[in-house]
């Protein structure tokens, strides 16, 4: 049955905020107004997330959603895979009869931002590219009201630095989903230092609407999820670079962290979540701490060179990305042959991760351990109990 999502408590209860940072973290008590119900929602982008995104709004919220691309082509053909997935979610069941159709056509397309007048808010979910996201925003203000939510499902870039110029930078929230959208469940609600308490408030209310598990957190670089993923692909991405250069095999890197029983193995969640998106990631960090995230020269070629994934189906590396590692361990001269030490390489991992589990707490980017636990297994499906209780014994 149709239904708006107004306001409700904020879903992720957790003990009042210790530091400054933190507090600016967590969602402040409603102000007197009460948040704007979502009638109706617009998304900005028609490609992985986005279509996720639109799919999740119309079958949760039973609401209108514009969804708008560069060209009315994309537009169409992520509508129609849309329809297609809800069909064949249908076929089997998880979806009543005819409610395919019904979610189906709750979602329209367009080429034009003018056509989110009306809607209570707007999600980008475009390139990971500040000055795109900016632009994106402009036009989506100049479409929708004053008091209209502004959502960005950045993964890594300053929610702060993507309202800067708005008229109304304080409705501007960080709504971080991570894929499969339908799977995961989390959330993080990202807080700018001018959003208001009531775009907050109606943020945390669409969250839980939504069934996800907001988790607050500051508007630092990577947020949580994506701060320690790219630093693990950081250490991993440079041993398999130096196993290449040294006629070591690769994946015997790739396999290294087994023993801890992640879901995928940093190569295949590279793929997951596509090597240019990763790229932008990579970067983003890379910018603001230099030292503890490298970038991959390996990594980097692949996505400027298009290369979308890096492994085959059984399991080895594609052609393009093998000859590209090539390529890169031939430009590191003089190393000696060395078989890879999977022991060595996961306490490197396992010590560079509880660095900066250690410097996320200290910049009070969430409030505790138990949170950045909670995101880890709610965003990226680790074994029960998260991180950090893999990182409390050394490998060796
Ligand atoms: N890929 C993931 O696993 C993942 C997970 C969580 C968050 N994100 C974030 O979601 C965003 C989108 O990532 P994606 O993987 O869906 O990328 P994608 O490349 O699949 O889709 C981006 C879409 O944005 C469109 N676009 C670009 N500029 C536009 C504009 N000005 N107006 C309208 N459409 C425009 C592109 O044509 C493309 O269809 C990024 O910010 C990314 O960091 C990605």
């Amino acid at each position: 049955m149709p239904h708006t999502a107004a306001a409700s408590p904020a879903p992720a209860a957790s003990p009042a905020p210790a530091a400054q940072r933190a507090s600016a973290a967590r969602p402040a008590s409603a102000a007197a107004a009460p948040p704007r119900a979502i009638r109706a929602v617009g998304v900005v982008g028609a490609g992985l997330m986005a279509s996720q995104l639109a799919t999740l709004f119309a079958q949760q919220l039973r609401v209108p959603v514009t969804m708008s691309d560069l060209s009315a082509e994309r537009v169409e053909a992520a509508r129609a895979g849309i329809r297609a997935r809800l069909d064949r979610a249908e076929a089997k069941g998880r979806l009543a009869s005819g409610e395919a159709a019904e979610i189906a056509a709750l979602i329209s397309g367009t080429t034009d931002p003018a056509d989110f007048a009306g809607c209570d808010a707007v999600i980008e979910a475009v390139f990971e590219e500040l000055e795109v996201k900016r632009a994106v925003f402009a036009s989506a203000e100049a479409a929708i009201a004053p008091d209209g939510l502004l959502l960005t499902n950045t993964s890594s870039l300053s929610v702060e630095a993507m309202a800067e110029g708005l008229a109304h930078p304080e409705r501007v929230v960080g709504f971080h989903f991570f894929n499969p959208v339908a799977v995961l469940p989390l959330l993080e609600l990202v807080r700018t230092p001018v959003a208001s308490a009531k775009a907050m408030a109606a943020a945390a209310g669409l969250a839980a609407a939504l069934g996800k598990t907001a988790v607050p957190v500051a508007d630092a670089p990577g947020f949580v999820v994506n701060r320690l993923l790219t630093r693990l692909f950081a250490e991993v991405l440079a041993e398999i670079e130096a196993a290449a250069a040294a006629g070591g095999d690769p994946l015997a890197v790739d396999r290294a962290l087994a023993p801890w029983g992640l879901p995928m193995t940093p190569l295949t969640l590279i793929d997951y979540i596509g090597t240019a998106v990763q790229q932008h990631i990579c970067a983003t960090m890379h910018s603001s701490y230099p030292d503890r995230f490298p970038l991959s020269p390996w990594l980097a070629a692949a996505a400027e060179s298009g290369v979308r994934r890096l492994l085959a189906d059984d399991g080895a590396l594609v052609p393009e990305a093998s000859a590209l590692l090539e390529r890169v361990a031939a430009a590191r001269s003089g190393a000696a042959p060395e078989p890879v030490d999977g022991t060595r390489v996961l306490e490197r991992v396992r010590a560079a991760l509880a660095e900066e589990v250690g410097l996320t707490l200290a910049e009070g980017v969430v409030d505790s351990a138990e949170d950045i636990d909670q995101c880890m297994v709610l965003g990226a499906n680790y074994p029960a109990g998260g991180l950090t209780p893999l990182l409390a014994t050394p490998a060796r």
